[in-house]
């Protein structure tokens, strides 16, 4: 850590490489922390004038190493790798996928093993797991979010759980219809009998 850093959270975020994390990462080092990414893939830089090695994956790893970031390749299924990570870092922001939400009890396991996490932002971002009423095939997902939750907080963990419902500009262009990719010409599924609220009230 370079000398000036020594009042910034060292952040290690756990899917960097995703359509909401590449965001956190950038935001992590334009604030000046020092920022690692656990990437899985990493891919061979692109060079300077034109020709191979110019994916979008690519591009986006050069960005995160132009921005000073430091790129770890590894799995969460690794836990000896993790928890070496997680000891490297204050911080611990994990931005998985919906699909992978479970696994975040690994983030967990090496958390509680390194001992030295000062916050544990898990992959949230969304409804929020604890109030909101969702039907399947939603529902499962929530519940292992929800299941995170109990086993950070029993782990005795310092968490913040970030809410923050949808982002109109991923789900609006499709009107939530799983596995879309453009808007429904014809027609629109709407799950459970139409008349579900999307939060349960609360006191
Ligand atoms: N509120 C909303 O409207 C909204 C919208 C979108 C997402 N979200 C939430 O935001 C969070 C992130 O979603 P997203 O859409 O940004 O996810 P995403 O694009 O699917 O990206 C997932 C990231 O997790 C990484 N990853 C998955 N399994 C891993 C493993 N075993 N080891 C290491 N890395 C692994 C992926 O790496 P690879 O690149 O190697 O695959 C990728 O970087 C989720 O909680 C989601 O529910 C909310």
């Amino acid at each position: 850590m370079e000398p000036g850093d020594r009042n910034k959270s060292r952040i290690l975020i756990i899917g960097g490489t995703g359509h909401l994390g590449k965001f956190i990462v950038a935001a992590s080092a334009r604030a000046g922390h020092p920022t690692s990414a656990l990437v899985r893939a990493t891919a061979p830089p692109p060079p300077a004038t034109g020709g191979g090695g110019s994916s979008s994956r690519a591009r986006l790893l050069q960005s995160f190493r132009d921005a000073g970031v430091t790129i770890l390749q590894g799995d969460i299924g690794d836990h000896d790798l993790l928890v070496k990570a997680v000891r490297a870092a204050d911080v611990v922001i994990s931005v998985v996928g919906y699909h992978d939400v479970g696994e975040q009890m690994k983030i967990i396991a090496a958390i509680k093993e390194a001992g030295n996490i000062k916050r544990f932002i898990p992959s949230d971002f969304g409804n929020d797991a604890d109030h909101a009423h969702i039907v399947e095939p939603a529902k499962a997902t929530f519940d292992v979010e929800a299941q995170i939750r109990r086993t950070v907080e029993a782990e005795g963990i310092p968490y913040t759980f970030v809410s923050f419902n949808f982002f109109a500009g991923y789900y609006l262009p499709t009107l939530v219809q799983p596995g879309a990719s453009g808007l429904p010409a014809d027609k629109v599924v709407i799950l459970g009998d139409g008349n579900t609220k999307g939060k349960k009230k609360t006191e």
